[in-house]
């Protein structure tokens, strides 16, 4: 950061006209957040979410079409989850051809003015449809876990080309809609709290938490009064007050902030608020890297004093260390996050044929589970367990895994132990809290609620409900997939016979019912193909 902040802060501020270009383009940047900060704040639901982020990204950049695609692994294709400007059916894109499968495959956002000069571009589309392709901006997505999900991706911009503003602004709306760890993990509760605290000393009307995010190099409130829970205010480092306490370090104590050729009044005139003096000081971490930025507006009673600028340094520095806690706890977590990947990854290769099995089902159990009112943390468990169930194939023979014909009832009861592999193996990792449960859920995946399942042959009550979702999760992905010993079955047979199942008096017809309408509330990817 102290790079950056040094180059652009010399070059940049005393150039008037440079200056006057970034207010206008971050005028147009934070009107935008504000108003996807709005929406945010009325609709939390991801998938009616997706729609409107589009909408408004493609509304707000201009252009002609968005398309937002998600990954097929198993297909090793990209199929589209909502598309602005075309009609309701869905395309599906090989990984391989193209520019959004190369945007994804390499991770790296792809901006070009003329398609057609891109060695990537696949012009099958133009072809078929009539349409014409200019300038194009792939932008890869990132889940909760940073694991790529899919691709924005957005073709002719009206005014000419996709401009570095616009990535950022396609960025950061991404970063709206999956929950920003990096700065999660920092409890509201807790901020607000905190300003509670600090007004029983200073007695001012707003206070702002700005939190500096590498990503896109601006300041992003973490929590601002007066606004909106949901909306949030992002705030480019070379203006205003805020960014340049972040870029020097140093507080500043505006008496009028009217008067003050630094103040940037925009942010007023979009609230209608009206912002008297101003107390900034620099939250630092130990390392005396700057990573936010605390504000109090408008004392109630003359200006800001010394002894008001005491009280919010020690403020920051409380803050300071809560939010070093979260990007630690963050970090951690992802480190968790990516060796229990590994280890899923390391089953699934073992044949090329159940790729992807492991994180599919992990991906189904989630999205049951959510339906499902699961808690957060709750979900945290069931993902965890989900990604992991299978990973006792590691002590079954190759052999068995991948026969084609039918099992030999010697065989069968193998590929059974994977279970009780599982747990054993599971059991001997350490789990913090929550997760302890993680081994006994993995591990009963194959049980079934009339007893007939294994390895406990354990009934209804005493199957975990987690247990019981990786159980539909996992029998639906076996059958939508290819097999060795048969093809892949489209989703509405294979519903025919998960509900068969459910009649059985196997699978819980809640559950079943309750992945259904995850699958069916938006297209299938593989019926569509162009
Ligand atoms: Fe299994």
């Amino acid at each position: 950061m102290s790079e950056h902040r040094s180059s652009n802060q010399s070059n940049d501020v005393f150039d008037y006209k440079k200056r006057i270009a970034l207010l206008e383009a971050e005028n147009t940047l934070l009107r935008g957040f504000i108003d996807i900060g709005r929406t945010l704040g009325t609709e939390h639901r991801f998938e009616k979410l997706i729609p409107m982020i589009i909408e408004k990204i493609s509304l707000h950049l201009n252009c002609e079409r968005s398309t937002l695609f998600m990954v097929d692994w198993q297909k090793g294709q990209l199929w589209s989850q909502y598309a602005q400007g075309l009609t309701t059916q869905t395309v599906t894109i090989d990984l391989k051809i193209g520019l959004a499968g190369a945007s994804f495959l390499s991770d790296r956002i792809i901006n070009v003015t003329d398609a057609y000069e891109h060695h990537m571009f696949n012009p099958y589309f133009d072809h078929t449809t009539g349409f014409r392709t200019r300038s194009v901006l792939c932008v890869p997505i990132r889940s909760e876990q940073h694991r790529p999900i899919g691709v924005i991706q957005l073709l002719n911009r009206k005014t000419g080309s996709f401009t570095q503003d616009d990535e950022r602004f396609v960025l950061s709306s991404i970063e709206e809609f999956t929950p920003a760890i990096e700065q999660g993990r920092l409890q509201t509760d807790q901020v607000i709290q905190w300003f509670q605290h600090l007004r029983s000393t200073i007695d001012f009307e707003r206070g702002t938490l700005f939190l500096y995010d590498p990503e896109t190099d601006m300041l992003v409130s973490r929590y601002a009064e007066g606004l909106k829970e949901g909306q949030s205010i992002r705030l480019d480092l070379h203006l205003g007050i805020a960014g340049r306490v972040a870029v020097t370090g140093t507080h500043m104590n505006i008496p009028d902030a009217y008067a003050d050729f630094r103040f940037d009044r925009r942010t007023d005139d979009q609230t209608g608020f009206h912002t008297r003096n101003i107390l900034c000081v620099p939250v630092s971490n130990a390392k005396g890297e700057i990573v936010g930025v605390l504000q109090a507006i408008n004392k109630k009673r003359g200006a800001f004093t010394d002894s008001d600028l005491n009280v919010l340094t020690s403020m920051a520095s409380i803050i300071a260390i809560a939010v070093e806690n979260a990007v630690l706890f963050t970090e951690q977590r992802n480190q968790f996050k990516s060796l229990l990947q590994v280890m899923a990854a390391s089953i699934d290769a073992k044949d090329t044929l159940t790729a992807g099995h492991s994180e599919i089902v992990e991906n189904l159990s989630l999205a049951i589970g959510r339906k499902l009112g699961l808690t957060e943390e709750e979900l945290d468990v069931l993902s965890v367990a989900a990604l992991l169930h299978d990973y006792g194939k590691i002590g079954i023979d190759d052999y068995i895994l991948k026969k084609p014909g039918k099992l030999t009832p010697e065989e069968y009861a193998q590929i059974q132990k994977h279970v009780d592999i599982t747990y054993h193996i599971l059991s001997k990792m350490y789990f913090a809290s929550n997760y302890r449960k993680v081994p006994i859920i993995a591990a009963s995946h194959h049980e079934r609620l009339d007893g007939s399942g294994y390895s406990h042959g354990s009934r209804d009550a005493d199957i975990p409900l987690m247990g019981k979702i990786i159980a539909v999760a996992d029998v639906y992905e076996a059958l939508t997939a290819n097999r060795h010993y048969r093809n892949a079955m489209p989703p509405e047979k294979a519903f025919e016979i998960l509900k068969d199942e459910v009649s059985k008096g196997k699978l819980d017809g809640k559950i079943v019912e309750t992945l259904e309408s995850c699958i069916f509330q938006t297209t299938d990817p593989g019926s569509a193909d162009p």
